[in-house]
């Protein structure tokens, strides 16, 4: 499938840097202001999230996603998948335990990781408001597709090993699995044609916080790694692509092998994380990605127009909801990276509403 048009800045260009917070971060527009007054009392708040979530499982469900149908399905079968999603020794930082997308126990709870595949797919919806027909399978592929082609120009070499700091349910984490091993094909075929290097099979790990996340993560893979082999010719000699390592861990105290990775991902997590959790993870990846890996850092682009011109009230909701997106469009996310140690630092936006930042170890 082709990837979306890309406005990508050359890695040479001028030292680029996060344009300034869309004026609704800091705003205290009256409307922003009263529904902040409203969700500041308890029962209030509560009534609202029930209609805005109601809202959104009812838009999304007559876009062909089964929201509710799903989540329970996606429960039963990662339950027993819990205790070996889970590593008691991980330490769960404080900052994380707080409410996130009006879920009260945040990402530790079953409610948010059965719920984040249909979430991740209407987020993809609502990328492209202007196509109703667009399906959610495809609105997902070109998203990512995007993303990935936005990362290709700073890959030097094949990818051997990938990691994906905050996988969640892991749809990221198989898009890339997925890409790298087109990528590897790709390069098998050419080096077949005359004398370029094979590409190794890549290895591609899965971190995040929420073991319950991990859970449905696992279910997913073993789900679609069913789907693909019943879907192949019965005598098809392609070997099904390598299983996906995945981590319980913390993004910025992974405990993994220094220099050891080609590539690190971030998919739309630094808006989850205060600055200097950030901070704290671009340090770790620098530490883990060899000498020339690469990190992409995807996320809500400061320069959309999009995000530049939310309607107040949708900008107060989403601002309930995400606790640290001020500390977000507040970072200069290029000058946090040059800070980090790495360089050749580039810009692409993705799609309308995502930007991509690509850097060099
Ligand atoms: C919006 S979701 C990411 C979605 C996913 N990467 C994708 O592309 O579909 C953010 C994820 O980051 C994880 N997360 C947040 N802080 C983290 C940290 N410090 N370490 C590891 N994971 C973290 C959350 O648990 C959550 O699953």
């Amino acid at each position: 499938m082709s990837a979306a048009p890309l406005s990508s800045e050359p890695i040479n260009s001028e030292p680029i840097s996060s344009a300034p917070p869309p004026n609704w971060v800091a705003s205290r527009h009256p409307l922003g202001w009263l529904i902040n007054r409203l969700l500041a009392v308890q029962p209030l708040r509560w009534l609202l999230f029930q209609q805005a979530r109601r809202l959104i499982i009812r838009t999304a469900e007559g876009r062909g996603i089964a929201w509710r149908q799903r989540r329970e399905a996606l429960r039963q079968a990662a339950e027993p998948l819990l205790a070996q999603s889970t590593d008691p020794a991980v330490a769960i930082p404080d900052y994380y335990r707080v409410r996130f997308h009006a879920y009260d126990a945040g990402n530790l709870c079953w409610a948010a990781a059965c719920e984040a595949e249909q979430a991740t797919d209407a987020m993809a919806l609502r990328v492209w408001p202007e196509q109703p027909d667009l399906q959610p399978a495809a609105a997902q592929r070109r998203l990512r597709r995007a993303i990935f082609a936005a990362i290709e120009p700073s890959l030097a070499g094949p990818v051997r090993r990938a990691l994906d700091l905050g996988c969640s349910v892991g749809v990221g984490t198989v898009a890339l699995r997925d890409w790298l091993l087109e990528r590897q094909a790709e390069a098998g075929a050419a080096a077949a044609a005359g004398s370029m290097e094979t590409e190794a099979i890549p290895q591609v790990e899965g971190l995040d916080l929420s073991a319950e996340m991990l859970a449905v993560a696992r279910v997913r893979e073993a789900e679609l790694r069913a789907a693909a082999q019943a879907a192949a010719p019965a005598a098809s000699l392609a070997a099904p692509p390598a299983p996906i390592t995945w981590r319980h861990g913390a993004a910025e105290a992974t405990g993994l092998p220094s220099a050891a990775y080609d590539l690190i991902t971030l998919q739309f997590v630094c808006h989850e994380l205060p600055q200097a959790a950030t901070q704290a993870v671009l340090a770790e990846a620098a530490r883990l990605l060899r000498p020339g890996g690469v990190i992409a850092l995807v996320d809500q682009d400061p320069d959309s127009a999009v995000i530049r011109r939310l309607p107040a009230p949708v900008a107060t909701l989403l601002k309930s909801t995400e606790p640290y997106l001020e500390d977000y469009f507040g970072l200069d996310l290029p000058e946090a990276l040059r800070q980090a140690g790495f360089h050749a630092v580039r810009r692409a936006a993705a799609d309308p509403r995502h930007r991509v930042l690509v850097a060099s170890r």
